[in-house]
């Protein structure tokens, strides 16, 4: 099978904080050097990737005056220009600061609250100046340890707030810019709020503008819920709000452990790439990974290239799965087709249902589904020794 290399056309973006990460871990100190932003730019250009993607802190380090602020972001600017990279996205750093411990949107403490909706809406600024069209929202500190620590529904009455107020923010500001809402189900905080793309998407239906804000899942992220992360990207595509992605490697409910995209979990990384094609997804791919604690720095671009490696392969790999006229005939074997077919026909309504005469349960209840042979098929084209 021929894997291409990665080009621009592939919208393979990185977080500056990816690729920038240094090691650090609740056990240990940092094992690399910190990463200038440029030079970023620069070895993600020469990769192949498209764009990058970062927090307000990742580029401008906290408490940055205002004319330090504007020399990083003319040299970045600058880099970007010399690079061809795009910034695809931004986000908020609304958690490492100790101002953040009880969270932004959701801290108990108003002043902190406040201090939060200010921080994003300066970095949405520079977001909307650099040309991002999403802006992505973590609320890794929004949630809490304690039963009584919390009043959820004030908690979701400030969350909603939170997004009212910047959805208006950007509307009165006539930027080009979508929210994207990353949830997650615990870590930093023992839980978070909005732990899965299903309570996020609920969420979002509360809010003065739903239209701008949509969702931004991580591979890794929904299975530490345990739940199957193609399902959660597919249901996002199916509402029409998959904003943004976040792929990455986890295996199984544990720490987040943020792995290259496709050493995880691999038949999930697989059905999750299978589904953004089904799905039509044309947004940045976006890998939010951790480069090993282990690595050098010729790691940290080693672990970048695989991320996009992986990701080309398992696209291979998809299309070719479909393509595969044996998995066609299985597919129809296994009546995939059928589920397209309105249950009701055409005019039909409940009571013309009532009445009509329907297979005897038994038999149906008997016929095979044909899934094995199918799913078998997949697992081949997944082992190499088909396609
Ligand atoms: C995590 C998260 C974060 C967010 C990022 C964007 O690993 O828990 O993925 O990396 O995506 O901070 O805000
Ligand atoms: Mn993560
Ligand atoms: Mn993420």
């Amino acid at each position: 099978m021929h894997i291409p290399e990665p080009t621009p056309a592939d919208k393979f973006s990185f977080g500056l904080w990816t690729i920038g990460y240094q090691g650090r871990d609740p056990f240990g100190e940092p094992t690399r050097a910190p990463l200038d932003p440029v030079r970023s730019l620069e070895e993600l250009a020469k990769l192949g990737a498209y764009g990058v993607n970062f927090h307000d802190d990742d580029l401008i380090p906290f408490g940055s005056d205002d004319a330090e602020r504007q020399r990083i972001i003319d040299r970045f600017r600058q880099g970007l220009a010399d690079t061809g990279l795009v910034v695809t996205t931004a986000t908020t750093n609304l958690f490492t600061h100790p101002v953040f411990k009880d969270g932004g949107f959701t801290s108990n403490d108003r002043d902190v609250r406040r201090y939060a909706l200010r921080k994003v809406m300066r970095n949405v600024d520079l977001a909307a100046e650099l040309g991002a069209k999403v802006y992505v929202a973590w609320g890794g500190r929004e949630g809490a340890e304690f039963g009584a620590s919390k009043d959820l529904a004030a908690a979701f009455d400030r969350y909603q707030e939170a997004f009212n107020v910047l959805g208006e923010y950007v509307t009165d500001q006539g930027y080009d810019l979508r929210f994207a809402i990353e949830p997650k189900p615990n870590e930093p905080r023992g839980d978070i709020l909005l732990p899965t793309v299903g309570h996020a998407l609920a969420f979002i239906e509360t809010l003065d503008r739903p239209e701008l804000v949509g969702v931004n899942p991580e591979i890794g992220h929904e299975e530490m819920a345990g739940v199957n992360a193609a399902h959660g990207y597919a249901q996002a595509l199916w509402q029409g709000k998959l904003y943004h992605i976040d792929l990455n490697g986890q295996n199984g409910p544990k720490f987040d452990q943020d792995l290259r995209f496709g050493a995880g979990n691999v038949r999930g990384a697989f059905w999750v790439v299978d589904t953004l094609l089904a799905g039509g997804y044309d947004g940045p791919v976006h890998f939010d990974y951790k480069p090993s604690r282990t690595e050098d720095d010729a790691g940290v671009w080693v672990s970048a290239a695989a991320c996009m490696r992986n990701y080309l392969i398992l696209r291979e790999k998809a299309k070719a799965f479909r393509a595969d006229p044996e998995v066609q005939e299985a597919l129809r074997a296994a009546r995939v087709d059928e589920l397209a077919r309105p249950t009701l026909a055409e005019g039909e309504t409940w009571r013309e249902l009532l009445a009509a005469e329907l297979p005897d349960p038994q038999p149906l209840g008997e016929r095979g589904m044909a899934f094995e042979h199918l799913d078998q098929l997949a697992l081949e084209h997944l082992y190499g020794v088909r396609g």
